[in-house]
């Protein structure tokens, strides 16, 4: 059999960067948040720092990469559908650059998820030593109440993010597709050749990142 021969850079550093920071965001607010000793004051910035991530992934969602931006990678139910039936059949596809139809809005609702989790949590408080930053806003019967739903998320967000590696790991093993390396690595190798998209400079993403982290902080402080 030959190897592929057509790499081709599909997803730019920004992306790349924002998909294992919240790998590793993610790890650390569950370490923190369910620790027996008192991290709350940690979990607080892990889920500003996951909250400033996404809401960075949703902003390069409109002006990013041409992989990243969500005209690129959501589509109408009838492309989903077709797409699913042929995922079904176990066809193999060689050419696709960038997310597929089912994958585009997975990506929507983990992106959904990781705002809701991690804005609930600035409202939710543990009862005893810790108040989220805008609880008091809420109000104490409120905030109880968010907490419990902070809680429930948490499960749901595993689940999610569960069936997104059991998927990943389907498509190496049942369509010889594999998607992790170039989430790392950026390259993707083609059997065929393929139009490369636009990939935009990481500092942008970066310029997007800061911005939206000082604002964030500094409207939690007014807020406070
Ligand atoms: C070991 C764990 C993980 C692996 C191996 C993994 C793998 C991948 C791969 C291969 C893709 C690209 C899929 C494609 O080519 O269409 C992807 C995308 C994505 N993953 Fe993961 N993932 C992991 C953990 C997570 C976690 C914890 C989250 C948190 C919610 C997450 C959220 C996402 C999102 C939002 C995207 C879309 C990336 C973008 O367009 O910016 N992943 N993941």
């Amino acid at each position: 059999m030959q190897g592929n021969r057509y790499p081709v850079r599909v997803w730019d550093l920004g992306v790349r960067v924002f998909h294992w920071s919240l790998l590793v965001l993610l790890t650390g607010s569950w370490l923190t948040g369910t620790s027996e000793d008192d991290w709350m004051e940690v979990h607080q910035w892990l889920g500003i720092s996951v909250l400033t991530l996404v809401l960075s992934r949703v902003a390069w969602g409109f002006v990013g990469s041409e992989t990243a931006r969500f005209g690129h990678f959501i589509r109408g139910r009838r492309a989903v559908v077709t797409y699913l039936r042929g995922v079904f059949s176990f066809r193999v596809e060689h050419n696709r650059v960038g997310h597929n139809p089912a994958g585009g809005w997975s990506v929507l609702l983990l992106l959904g998820l990781l705002v809701a989790q991690a804005v609930t949590g600035l409202f939710s408080n543990d009862d005893v030593l810790f108040d989220g930053p805008l609880s008091g806003w809420a109000g104490k019967g409120l905030s109880d109440v968010i907490t419990g739903v902070h809680y429930f998320l948490f499960n749901v967000l595993w689940v999610a993010i569960a069936v997104h590696i059991v998927a990943v790991l389907a498509y190496l093993v049942f369509k010889r597709d594999n998607l992790i390396t170039p989430m790392i690595t950026g390259v993707k190798s083609y059997k065929e050749p393929v139009v490369a998209p636009r990939l935009h400079s990481p500092w942008w993403a970066a310029l997007i990142l800061v911005l939206i982290f000082a604002v964030l902080v500094w409207g939690l402080g007014q807020a406070t």
